[in-house]
């Protein structure tokens, strides 16, 4: 006899690829990447949401300069909606939208994956050709709930090239590849790579170590799908709401082209 759980995953209605974004280590772009990646699909002409389930650090608001919305949450006859925000022509959710992140902080697992999935099933997202899921650092409780509950389509790893950090997303992508709850593995991003000043094109530092990403790719049998370079304007940018800036730079345009031409494939619309 099996005592093994089947796991029944829900489909939301209109919402045709569910992308996750994640890393076992913080600090290491998973909301930028995550960010820049939902304005790039839109750009495409893509329609597009993005959740931040980042409970216990959500970044999305900043990200998209947000701090001061609120949604509005409708009660129709018992069932809750609630009307995500629209930037850059993406819908956009976040529980800091909604509470005070110091106080998320000390939420427990299973609350925090509670508040996670009530986002998820009650915000109002429509039809959507991709809803981009920012995850928090780890491997816990929002994880294991959105790898058991929802038809995931593929997840992106996102990771420095340091070996510590590498050695961290192992875990993560281990999770990812489990056999009973996992899903594809889409490919993973290196991110902070190397640095180029601005005033010297040519010149590439490798300031956190080389090779990382790729070392992990081939571990695992995954694609590197991209390098993003350490850019001083991506980080003041982002902090100020500006990810159409950021994508101003052709390098970062064409290699979030070239990503989401991967993520197609794989998941076509
Ligand atoms: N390629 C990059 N170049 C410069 N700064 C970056 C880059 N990627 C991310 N950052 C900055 O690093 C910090 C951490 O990034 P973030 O996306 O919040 O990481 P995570 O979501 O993994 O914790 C932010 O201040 C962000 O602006
Ligand atoms: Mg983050």
């Amino acid at each position: 006899m099996s005592c093994e759980k089947e796991f029944v995953k829900k489909v939301i209605p209109g919402v045709k690829n569910i992308i996750i974004v994640a890393s076992g280590k913080g600090g290491v772009g998973k909301s930028t990447v995550a960010a820049t990646l939902a304005t790039s699909l839109v750009m495409q002409g893509y329609s597009t949401g993005l959740l931040d389930a980042d409970i216990y650090g959500p970044s999305l608001p900043v990200l998209f300069d947000i701090q001061e919305s609120r949604p509005i949450v409708i009660e129709e006859a018992g069932v809750t909606k609630i009307e995500p925000i629209i930037r850059l022509g993406i819908k956009l959710m976040s529980i800091g939208l909604f509470i005070d992140p110091v106080k998320a902080a000390i939420w427990r697992g299973p609350l925090a994956a509670s508040g996670m999935k009530q986002m998820i099933d009650q915000t109002e997202w429509g039809e959507l050709d991709y809803l981009i899921i920012d995850t928090p650092p780890g491997t816990g409780d929002i994880h294991i709930s959105l790898l058991q509950e929802y038809n995931i389509g593929g997840v992106i790893i996102v990771t420095t090239p340091q070996t510590l950090s590498t050695g961290d997303v192992q875990k993560a992508i281990s999770l990812y590849s489990e056999t009973k709850i996992g899903v594809p593995v889409l490919g993973v991003i290196e991110n902070m790579s190397w640095f180029t000043p601005e005033k010297h094109p040519e010149e590439k530092y490798f300031l956190f170590g080389k090779g990382g990403g790729e070392s992990l790719a081939k571990r695992f049998n995954v694609e590197l799908l991209a390098q993003i370079p350490l850019n001083e304007k991506i980080c003041e940018e982002c902090d100020y709401g500006k990810l159409l800036a950021v994508l101003e730079s052709k390098g970062i345009k064409d290699t979030f082209a070239n990503i989401i031409k991967k993520i197609n494939q794989e998941l076509p619309v």
